[in-house]
C-alpha cells in the first residue's frame, strides 16, 4: 500500500498546520475531561502545599467550582474528602455517616450544578487512622470480605445521597459484584460503577496522600497487598475482565502516563469505556519542572493528554481538567 521514496514522503501530510489539522488521529477535548476535587471543612481547607494550585475546597466554594466546570465543558467531578483526624477510626464508620462530608458534598454539587456528573471514591482511607482502604484483621492484614461488606454499604450510602458513579479504588476482590447487588437490590440501577480495575501500588500517589492527609496515618506501611505490583499487565487483563462481569459498566487503570501499555491492552482486549488517571504525581512532576522553567507547562499537559487518549483512555482523570479546558478553548478561538 505504501509507495517507495518519493511517490511516499511522509512530511508530506506534516508541511503546514492546515494539513495536520485534518489528518490528526486523536483530539481531547474537555467532554474527556473529569475534575477530581477535595473537599474539607474549617482549618483543614485551603491550599495544598504537595500539590501547588490545588485546594481543599469548603463547600461554599466546591458550588462555586462545581458552575466553573460546567461553564467550562467538564461533565464530571470525582469527590474526594478530607476527614478531621477525631472522625477517623480503625474501622473507618465515619464513611457510612449519611450526614458525612460526602453526602454532603454531593447535595451541594446537585444543587449548585444539577448537570455535572458526581463520581465518588469507595475506600476507607480517608476516614481510617492507619490510612489502609479496607479493614484489617487481628494480624494488622487487611481483610477483604470484612472490607467489602464496609465498601458496599459505603456505595449504597453515597448512591442514596446522589452519586451517579461509584468509584471503587480500594482493590479488594469481589466488590463491584457486591456493590452491583445491593444497588440493584435498592433500585438504583441507573447508578455506574467506575472501578479502578488496575490500580497499581503507585510511589506517584504521593502528593494525594498528603492532600487527603493519609501518609502520616499510613506510615512506612504499603498497599502491595491489595493494590497491583507495577510489573504486571496480564494480572490487570483478569482484573478487568473480573469487574466486569461483576458488574462494573467502565474501568480505570492508574496511574496513566506511565501505565500506557495497559491502557492500550485493556482498550483492545475490552472494548468497553476506559479511564486512567493522571495522578497526584505526575501532576506533581509537571508543576515542579514547570515552576523551575525545565518545562512548558502547557505544551507538555496537552502532549500528556493527547497521549492518553491515543492511548485508550476515553476518559481521564486530571487535576488540570479545568486549566486544560481553558487552554483549549483559548486554541480554538
Ligand atoms: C485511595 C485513592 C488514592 C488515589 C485515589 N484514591 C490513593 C491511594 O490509593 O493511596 C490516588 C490519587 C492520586 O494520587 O492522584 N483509595
Amino acid at each position: 500500500m505504501l509507495g517507495a521514496f518519493p511517490k511516499t514522503r511522509p512530511r508530506r501530510l506534516r508541511q503546514a498546520p492546515f494539513i495536520r489539522e485534518l489528518v490528526r488521529e486523536t483530539r481531547v477535548s474537555p467532554g474527556n475531561l473529569v475534575q477530581p476535587l477535595f473537599v474539607a471543612e474549617g482549618a483543614l481547607a485551603g491550599p495544598i502545599a504537595a500539590m501547588p494550585g490545588c485546594t481543599r475546597l469548603t463547600l461554599e466554594a466546591l458550588a462555586l467550582e462545581a458552575r466553573r466546570l460546567v461553564e467550562l465543558g467538564i461533565p464530571a467531578i470525582a469527590l474526594f474528602p478530607v476527614i478531621p483526624q477525631a472522625l477517623k477510626s480503625d474501622r473507618g464508620e465515619e464513611a457510612l455517616n449519611p450526614d458525612g462530608l460526602v453526602p454532603r458534598a454531593i447535595a451541594v454539587v446537585k444543587a449548585a450544578a444539577p448537570t455535572l456528573g458526581v463520581i465518588v471514591d469507595i475506600a476507607l482511607d480517608p476516614y481510617t487512622t492507619h490510612g489502609h482502604d479496607g479493614l484489617l484483621d487481628a494480624n494488622g492484614a487487611v481483610d477483604n470480605d470484612a472490607t467489602v461488606e464496609v465498601l458496599r454499604k459505603q456505595a449504597l450510602a453515597y448512591a442514596r445521597a446522589g452519586a451517579d458513579v461509584v468509584a471503587p479504588s480500594d482493590m479488594m476482590d469481589g466488590r463491584i459484584g457486591e456493590i452491583r447487588r445491593v444497588l440493584e437490590r435498592d433500585g438504583l440501577h441507573d447508578v455506574l460503577i467506575l472501578s479502578y480495575a488496575a490500580k497499581y501500588a503507585s510511589a506517584f500517589y504521593g502528593p494525594f496522600r498528603d492532600a487527603v492527609g493519609s501518609s502520616a496515618n499510613l506510615g512506612k506501611s504499603g498497599k502491595q497487598t491489595y493494590q497491583m505490583d507495577p510489573a504486571n499487565t496480564d494480572e490487570a487483563l483478569r482484573e478487568v475482565a473480573l469487574d466486569l462481569a461483576e458488574g462494573a459498566d467502565m474501568v480505570m487503570v492508574k496511574p496513566g502516563m506511565p501505565y500506557l501499555d495497559i491502557i492500550r491492552r485493556v482498550k483492545t482486549e475490552f472494548g468497553v469505556p476506559v479511564a486512567a488517571y493522571q495522578v497526584s504525581g505526575e501532576y506533581s512532576m509537571m508543576k515542579a519542572a514547570a515552576a523551575q522553567g525545565m518545562l512548558d507547562e502547557r505544551a507538555v499537559l496537552m502532549e500528556a493528554l493527547t497521549c492518553l487518549h491515543r492511548g485508550g483512555a476515553d476518559i481521564i482523570f486530571t487535576y488540570y481538567a479545568a486549566q486544560a479546558a481553558e487552554w483549549l478553548r483559548e486554541q480554538t478561538r
